[in-house]
């Protein structure tokens, strides 16, 4: 008999979702207080037990060296390749039949791969990469749709030692150009285009466009996807069939034995000033941390279809597309295109067709689905479903309500996974075991002491807003930043010294539930993407046009965020709305269409602090008609 399988109790006002006895049955975690408890008193017990789960060439001799903070090491002396434990050690089970990815282009073309298919396509490809001079520590650009490529591309390189840094397919020219410059990459993978919304991106054009402004690049590896006829440069463009198909591209290829520290990629995000920054994770303990915790937040067993609906560009699909689910021995879905192409029910119908089990999203993609209404959803059998889980942004309790009652009928509980490209995996996070408020990501994950505190790094009381920080290293945070190690030490460790600082405020409630607020920096979150207000300006003021500009973080339904900005254009230039829509365009030519700004206000001059800086917190005030605040620092 159908059982009412969850309760939802009233506790001191608030409601709270309990998960079913199936639920709490079915999960590798039953008690987290214990667990959570034993994880703090002794880290690296916890985490050498997690460790051992996987395999290693040598093991570490030594499991944390905190001995130069901020600049811990993890599994120190330990040999390993991520992709030994993702791919090759499952070619002696069972699971190299099993499919590895399940993938669907926006046209709706097909492809699966199975372990030993993906495995056998990775080898190849790493062959080529060899065969074309790349060695341990080049570092591969990678700008490619969600297409099964990207997933073998970077695996490839880390099979190979070559740290890959992935290009978000949705960013443009200068987004591309400053990336591969401060990576000094050589090789660049792109394709000859990618769907989106029924269009073609034309990611090789972009590429030539990039690549002319910065000209290291020697080899540009094309994938043909869209079959766009596309300009192929003579000695320095190659068609990825084409070197697949020859006899370099063997299916066997070692796989490169790396120290746990080993650089596995560099990551661009963006943060509070200046240009985006290289986040660089290791072989050895990124690996651990994010098996452990796709293994325990979200459940993972070998029977699942694990859908994160997240871009391989982004930290979400690095950690839980392409290397979390392979380290587990799950099977994943990718998806290349939109939400709502051609219809709104895209989504549900694959949910239904390949027997999703968990479907993991943003609340931006939740709200821009939950426009549509109900009957989109309702016309599909999402009953393959039993969990769900959330990330990017907070999400609304109105989203949480819709996702919860809507997709998941009310037996999916909902794992709204807070974390950063810096922590590589989730940080805090309910388990599928957790009674669930609408709008907190609850709970710290094992390991991972956090706190909200005031500006002299004390505790808050409880409900009080603060700085949101992690008190002890974990397997999975970031080493430092490429090739600027002193931005490292500043940015995360600067204010409090001991403590990581996250950029984000949060409070914490009377049951020790974490409810993240945002970002306390100029970083702005558009559609649960990562955008600093410099690199808008910067875009701006690239316009022949624009002599100066600030860029602001205003709330918007769908996208949480929407960029607004404030432009002094250049002495005898005139105002208009052909100009407004000119300089919209130049910053998604620039940047990418996702930092296209929502609104250009012209200004004759900008509010600034003596000291010259622009007060962005001031324009926010005014645009949302709140109180100014402390203003003494404001230049007459
Ligand atoms: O502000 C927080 C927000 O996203 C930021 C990290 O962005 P990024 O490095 O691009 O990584 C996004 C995917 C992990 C955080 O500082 N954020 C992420 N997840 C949540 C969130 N805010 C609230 N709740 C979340 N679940």
């Amino acid at each position: 008999m159908e059982q009412p399988v969850v309760v939802s109790k009233e506790q001191n006002g608030q409601e709270l979702f309990y998960p079913s006895p199936d639920v709490i049955n079915a999960a590798w975690i039953k008690d987290y207080e214990t667990l959570y408890r034993q994880s703090l008193e002794d880290p690296q017990g916890f985490w050498a037990e997690r460790a051992e789960e996987l395999e290693w060439f040598h093991k570490w001799d030594k499991v944390l060296d905190d001995s130069n903070p901020p600049f811990y090491k993890w599994f120190v002396g330990g040999k390993t390749n991520i992709v030994y434990n993702a791919l090759d050690r499952h070619m002696h089970t069972y699971r190299k039949n099993k499919l590895a990815l399940i993938w669907e282009g926006e046209p709706g073309d097909k492809r699966t791969y199975s372990y030993f298919a993906l495995n056998r396509e990775v080898c190849k490809f790493a062959n080529v990469l060899r065969s074309m001079g790349v060695k341990k520590g080049d570092i591969v650009t990678i700008y490619l749709p969600r297409i099964p490529e990207q997933v073998i591309a970077m695996l490839a390189c880390a099979k190979i030692g070559a740290p890959h840094s992935v290009v978000y397919g949705g960013f443009s020219v200068e987004a591309l150009a400053e990336r591969i410059e401060d990576a000094h990459s050589r090789v660049l993978i792109t394709a000859d285009g990618g769907w989106l919304r029924g269009k073609i991106v034309p990611l090789k054009e972009i590429a030539d466009e990039a690549m002319s402004r910065q000209p290291t690049i020697e080899a540009c590896i094309v994938v043909r996807r869209a079959g766009q006829d596309i300009y192929m440069e003579p000695g320095r463009d190659f068609w990825y069939h084409d070197l697949m198909s020859l006899p370099i591209s063997s299916n066997s290829c070692p796989t490169e034995v790396m120290d746990a520290e080993d650089p596995l990629f560099i990551l661009y995000t963006s943060g509070t000033t200046g240009r985006p920054k290289g986040v660089l994770h290791t072989h050895g303990g990124y690996m651990v941390y994010i098996y452990t915790t796709l293994k325990y937040v979200f459940d993972i067993k070998d029977e699942d279809r694990w859908w994160c609906a997240a871009d391989p560009g982004w930290i979400t699909g690095h950690s839980y597309i392409v290397y979390a689910p392979l380290l587990n021995g799950a099977t994943s879905f990718m998806y290349e295109g939109a939400p709502n192409h051609p219809y709104p029910n895209r989504w549900w119908r694959m949910i239904e067709h390949y027997g999703i089990t968990i479907l993991y999203t943003a609340p931006t993609a939740i709200r821009g689905l939950m426009r549509y209404g109900d009957n989109w959803a309702n016309r599909h059998d999402l009953s393959s479903l039993r969990l769900l889980g959330s990330v990017g942004e907070p999400i609304n309790p109105e989203a949480w309500r819709w996702y919860y009652n809507v997709i998941g009928k009310r037996q999916c509980p909902i794992m709204d996974t807070w974390w950063q490209t810096e922590t590589g995996g989730f940080m805090i996070t309910p388990l599928p075991i957790t009674p669930l408020k609408p709008g907190s990501a609850t709970r710290p994950f094992f390991g991972i002491d956090v706190d909200v505190v005031d500006e002299h790094g004390r505790p808050t009381p409880n409900g009080e807003e603060g700085y949101l920080v992690i008190k002890k290293p974990w397997p999975g945070m970031l080493r430092t930043i490429y090739r600027d190690p002193e931005r490292y030490k500043s940015q995360y460790w600067g204010k409090f010294g001991h403590l990581y600082q996250t950029g984000d405020s949060a409070r914490k409630d009377q049951d020790g539930y974490i409810w993240v607020i945002g970002r306390m920096d100029d970083v702005i979150k558009v559609s649960g993407y990562r955008l600093g207000t410099a690199e808008v300006e910067s875009a701006l003021v690239s316009h022949p046009d624009v002599a100066e500009a600030a860029a602001i973080g205003l709330p918007h339904e769908i996208k949480g965020n929407a960029i607004h900005t404030y432009v002094i254009l250049r002495a005898g230039v005139e105002k208009s709305d052909k100009l407004v829509e000119e300089l919209r365009n130049h910053v998604a030519h620039e940047i990418g269409p996702i930092a296209r700004p929502e609104s250009i206000t012209f200004m004759d001059s900008l509010p600034k602090t003596r000291s010259g800086k622009i007060m962005r917190r001031l324009l926010r005030a005014r645009a949302l008609g709140l109180p100014e605040g402390d203003i003494s620092t404001l230049e007459e």
